[in-house]
């Protein structure tokens, strides 16, 4: 009777210590199949992607995501173009022949959806992004869907609370039968007066109300002031919602990434023309630094971590911006995080090149491992 009374209890133990893991006891949930429906190119992404729901482990999906790319400079522009960048069907597949395993897929909502209540978003917008985001399924690339370029929402995050909020209920019920490939990440890099502080409140309640439509679907949530590392340890997550990954985005050193760069206006950044990067072990370290800093910050939470952005300009010479492209991509698969390019086809940033069809090598050879 007592052998009998120790098996089981040890049975509880292992049982409590699996949990404990976090993502081993949802281990058969992770290593069920997603839906793999396709829909073929030639119909141009628009056919629905199958609608079987299974729910699924943050740590697998973070896998999942693994090394990809912003399909950026085009959805998030003011208007789709103005950046240089429309989206062609075949850029998912130039990006799934590469290598890459999933894409991000920036939007600026706010652009295209009234200012006033219901705050409807324009149904023509609506339908580009469902196509794109169809034609990468239909690639098998995993998508994170977000908002990007609120800059309102940053300014004043009371007025807009309203108009965020009704955003995220239209983009959640109207992708809510989509397969667990496609992630929504809440806002990207909240800033200014959506201080951490602010952020957190409004995360929790855009949270809860994307919950009602996606119970099941992998939310990604970025830290505050530009989802910097720095921030991380003033995110604080709900502790039950285990299906969520965590996002930050690192540029550093802006010197190097943002030498040139207009749009930076906290500082001159015509100052910093000419920094390179020539990866010595200080350069190394105040890199690895914040890595590690926010590997800790996952490992004591349970949350698995994204990069959702690293890039350095155009205006950086190109050996410096491999170099370090490379270092920062390796820093952080070798910390089990997933990452995101920023970007993919745009001058500035871009891995491939629209005019001669064909990709940076360098920079390409930098964030995927050779063929
Ligand atoms: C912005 C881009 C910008 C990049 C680098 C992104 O978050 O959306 O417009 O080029 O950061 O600064």
């Amino acid at each position: 009777m007592l052998k009998v009374k120790n098996v089981l209890l040890l049975v509880i133990a292992g049982l409590f210590l699996l949990n404990a893991a976090g993502c081993d006891v949802t281990e058969k949930a992770c290593t069920k199949k997603p839906c793999e429906k396709k829909a073929s190119l030639k119909e141009g992404c628009m056919k629905k992607p199958c609608e079987k729901k299974v729910s699924i482990c943050a740590f697998e999906q973070n896998k999942r995501l693994g090394r990809g790319i912003n399909m950026g400079n085009a959805l998030d522009a003011p208007r789709e173009g103005e950046w240089g960048v429309t989206i062609k069907e075949e850029y998912f597949k130039i990006m799934k022949d590469a290598g890459f395993d999933s894409v991000r897929i920036p939007c600026r909502w706010s652009a295209h959806s009234l200012n006033e209540p219901p705050y409807t978003i324009d149904p023509v917008f609506m339908k580009r992004v469902d196509w794109a985001v169809n034609c990468a399924l239909a690639q098998k690339l995993p998508v994170m869907l977000n908002i990007h370029h609120y800059n309102e929402f940053n300014l004043d995050p009371k007025g807009q609370k309203a108009k965020y909020l009704a955003l995220w209920s239209q983009i959640a019920e109207h992708f809510k039968d989509y397969p667990d490939t496609l992630m929504f990440e809440l806002l990207n890099e909240p800033r200014t007066k959506l201080t951490p502080k602010v952020w957190n409140k409004m995360m929790l309640e855009s949270l809860a109300l994307v919950r009602k439509s996606n119970p099941n679907r992998t939310i990604v949530i970025g830290s505050g002031d530009n989802n910097i590392i720095e921030h991380l340890k003033d995110l604080h997550i709900p502790e039950d919602d285990r299906n969520i990954i965590v996002t930050i985005h690192s540029y550093d050193p802006l010197e190097l990434t943002h030498q040139g760069a207009d749009w930076i206006t906290r500082y001159d950044s015509s100052k910093w023309m000419g920094t390179k990067w020539t990866g010595t072990a200080a350069e190394k370290k105040a890199i690895t630094d914040k890595f590690d800093t926010a590997a800790a910050w996952g490992k004591k939470h349970n949350r698995p971590i994204n990069l959702g952005e690293f890039g350095a300009y155009e205006k950086a010479d190109m050996e410096s911006r491999a170099r370090w492209t490379k270092f920062v991509a390796d820093t952080a698969v070798e910390r089990g995080m997933s990452f995101h390019y920023w970007e993919f086809c745009a001058r500035e940033f871009g891995l491939y090149d629209q005019q001669t069809k064909s990709f940076r090598k360098p920079l390409l050879d930098a964030v995927l491992p050779k063929k």
